[in-house]
């Protein structure tokens, strides 16, 4: 009994946004992010405001999902928004290999739904979406101190192979680029 209670699982279901989902990608966006950063010491508040208010406006938004080599997709656990995927296709950076390449983004779960197979469904659908669109590498920036997402990235086969800059606000942070064959 306490067993069938651990293994209980919530449904949760992966679906591509589309131009309605603007609002709601902003609004997880924003909190998503915030939680995983905000209490960071090496994020000054400002930097992260400045970052935020442009990234996760809806008018940024809703630019991304009007562009065509830009996929967003969205978690739902019980029909709440819990997480989601930002992938662009035919990105790359040097340490890139091959031309067909697809860039997972931004890979967010909202902090109550962390663990609960989010991060995990919405990577297997970006590895579906690469596989189907022919894609022969798939890659993402992660932040130098972001050890869990790391982990969680290596745990999914990404190796890194380079370092890029990632700007928050007036911040030049330093990512891992990290690349796995699809
Ligand atoms: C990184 C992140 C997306 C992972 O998503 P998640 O929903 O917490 O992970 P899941 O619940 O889907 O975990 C899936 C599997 O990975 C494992 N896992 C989760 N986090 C892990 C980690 N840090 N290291 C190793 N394995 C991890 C889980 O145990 C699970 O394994 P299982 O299927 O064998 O049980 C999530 O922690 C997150 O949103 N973090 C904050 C935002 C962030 O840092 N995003 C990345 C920016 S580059």
């Amino acid at each position: 009994m306490q067993e069938e209670t651990k293994k209980e699982k919530l449904p949760l279901k992966i679906r591509r946004a589309n131009a309605a989902d603007a609002e709601v990608l902003a609004r997880i966006g924003w909190q998503s992010f915030d939680e995983a950063f905000a209490d960071h010491p090496a994020n000054h508040p400002d930097d992260m405001r400045v970052y935020m208010n442009e990234a996760f406006s809806v008018r940024a938004i809703e630019s991304d999902l009007a562009e065509a080599k830009t996929v967003y997709l969205i978690a739902e656990i019980d029909g709440e928004a819990a997480g989601y995927a930002k992938i662009k296709f035919d990105s790359r950076e040097d340490c890139i290999a091959g031309e067909k390449t697809i860039e997972l983004c931004r890979l967010y779960a909202l902090d109550k739904f962390i663990g609960k197979g989010v991060g995990k469904n919405l990577m297997l659908k970006f590895f579906e979406l690469a596989a189907e669109n022919h894609r022969e590498t798939a890659w993402l920036g992660v932040w130098e101190f972001n050890y869990r997402a790391q982990e969680f990235y290596r745990k999914f086969g990404f190796e890194k192979c380079g370092e890029h800059v990632f700007q928050l606000g007036s911040d030049p942070q330093t990512d891992w680029v990290m690349q796995r064959k699809i």
